[in-house]
């Protein structure tokens, strides 16, 4: 990853590659133009103030996403200056937003693929915070995933150093800020590797692998339930979904404990290493990408990780739900009937409505610790996708203040969501002749049907969120910010704000 460092130096005299530079749209009146942010004075003068007239006759605007490149002035030891649009200018006396910032390191941290050294010379107003938004967004944007590829042949090297400017190197709070930045982009990007890893190389067993030594490396415990420990415990949602698989299931328990934890945060992932549909195959143009089918697993086992790393003074239970959803002769039908390790039935009329089934158990498992909340993250329907398009999560939950609190959380850190209804008219759909519950209801609202499904396997009175990733899992598109194609670690940061949160008593 990204070496970061905090720097002091004066721009000019920086020896680096690249200087990045902030620029935000003018406003209709004075100046039309783009605008210079602060922190590019000493580049601006270089210019003889005149650099925003530069960046206008290159076609600068300053819109969020934009990159300008220029030479650098006569006496810089930096050959390059991008300059990195901000959008419109923050209100007087009012800094940049962080989101604005993470995202507009990223975009220059992605265009600066190939290159050594740059320093970062964007407007820090909030201090630290600030420049955390500014480490995470160049660790994040810096991301690229290339094991399976000659990068001689395919591709640039990310970039290798850089130096953030107008920090302060010696500074608690700078520097507390700076290493949750690369605790948190670290897991992240290694749950990024996860999602992106294709399915032949990432089985049950391997995720339960990766997950093992990672976990020891940061002081988490682990304990992997096989297919033997499985079948012994009745964990029959998750056999079921894997049973026709040649890769056989996995539930993995990740404990972080903290002696000074006056709080337990359990998290749930749905991790489908690949979800063909099963017997209710998917039609081709719908399973392409379905490696991303673990995403939700892939950000549990992040977040744990990272709150281990920043010794939050709370426990945190990670529990990944791992199998792959396969058709084969010993695949589960439509229409058999499973029983869950919460003792209910439940019908199996679509088999491609697999992440429920292992998430019930899951959900159940956690639920006997008798944590304060819940939160499961799962790329569980393609009625999310249609609801909330393709960057936004849905967010439901059996609590009404502990859904805003999850959706703020989200919020802080940038991450778009929206809460989302369950609405108590759609459990009848969901209603079996021969079992307790089937895995199916009414179609419209797909989305919430599965929220209630779900609910059904939360221990009576604990607070539970459920957050559906589906559409913000994995970029099919181009990339943006600090969001690359392909797994994204969506909801990752989410959860290490919410376990920050409970550390410090303001979570449920
Ligand atoms: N893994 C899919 C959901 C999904 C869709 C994830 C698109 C990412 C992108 C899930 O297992 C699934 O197939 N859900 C079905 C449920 C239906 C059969 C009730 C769906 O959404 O169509
Ligand atoms: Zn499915
Ligand atoms: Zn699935």
């Amino acid at each position: 990853m990204t070496a970061l460092t905090l720097s002091t130096a004066a721009v000019p005299g920086l020896r680096a590659d690249a200087i990045v530079i902030g620029v935000a749209k003018g406003t209709a009146s004075k100046p039309a133009g783009p605008v210079v942010a602060p922190g590019a004075e000493a580049v601006d003068q270089a210019y003889d103030g005149g650099l925003a007239g530069v960046l206008e006759t290159l076609g600068a605007s300053g819109a969020e996403g934009e990159v300008t490149k220029l030479p650098a002035p006569a006496g810089f030891k930096a050959p390059l200056v991008v300059a990195v649009g901000l959008g419109a200018q923050p209100g007087k006396d009012a800094g940049y937003d962080t989101e604005v910032l993470r995202r507009a390191a990223g975009v220059a941290a992605r265009t600066l693929a190939g290159v050594k050294k740059a320093a970062f010379a964007l407007p820090l107003t909030d201090a630290a915070a600030d420049a955390g938004a500014v480490a995470e967004g160049v660790l994040l944007g810096a991301y690229t995933f290339d094991a399976y590829k000659d990068r001689g042949k395919n591709g640039k090297a990310p970039l290798a150093e850089a130096a953030l400017l107008g920090g302060k190197p010696r500074d608690k709070a700078f520097k507390a800020a700076l290493e949750r930045a690369v605790a948190v982009a670290e897991e992240l990007n290694r749950a990024r590797d996860l999602i992106n890893t294709p399915p032949n190389d990432l089985n049950p067993e391997a995720f339960a692998a990766v997950a093992q030594v990672a976990a020891k490396e940061h002081g988490v415990k682990v304990q992997v339930l096989d297919e033997k420990a499985l079948v012994k415990g009745g964990y029959g949602g998750i056999l079921g979904v894997g049973a026709g698989s040649a890769a056989g299931p996995r539930l993995v328990k990740l404990s972080y404990t903290s002696s000074k934890a006056k709080k337990h945060l359990a998290l749930v992932g749905k991790g489908i290493t690949y979800d063909s549909g099963g017997i209710s195959l998917k039609p081709a143009g719908h399973n392409e990408t379905m490696k991303c089918d673990m995403s939700g697993a892939a950000a549990v086992f992040a977040a744990v990780v990272a709150a281990a790393r920043l010794g939050l003074q709370v426990n945190v239970t990670g529990w990944l739900a791992l199998a792959e959803n396969m058709p084969s002769g010993s695949a589960t039908r439509p229409g058999d009937v499973l029983r869950m390790y919460s003792g209910k039935t439940v019908e199996v009329l679509n088999t491609d409505a697999e992440g429920r089934l292992v998430l019930a158990d899951a959900l159940w498992a956690a639920s006997q610790e008798k944590p304060d909340a819940i939160v499961d993250v799962a790329t569980l329907t393609g009625a999310m996708v249609l609801a909330l398009g393709d960057r936004t999560f849905g967010i439901m939950a059996n609590d009404d203040a502990f859904r805003s609190a999850v959706h703020e959380a989200a919020e802080e850190v940038g991450e778009p969501a929206w809460q989302m209804p369950l609405p108590e008219h759609l459990r009848k759909g969901m209603d079996s002749p021969t079992a307790d519950i089937a895995n199916m209801g009414e179609r419209m609202g797909g989305g919430l049907v599965a929220g209630l499904f779900l609910r059904e396997f939360v221990g009576e009175g604990i607070t539970w969120a459920h957050l559906d990733i589906a559409g913000p899992a994995f970029n099919e598109g181009a990339p943006f910010g600090y969001t690359p194609k392909g797994g994204t670690g969506s909801a990752v940061r989410t959860l290490v704000r919410l376990a920050e949160l409970a550390a410090s008593g303001d979570l449920a």
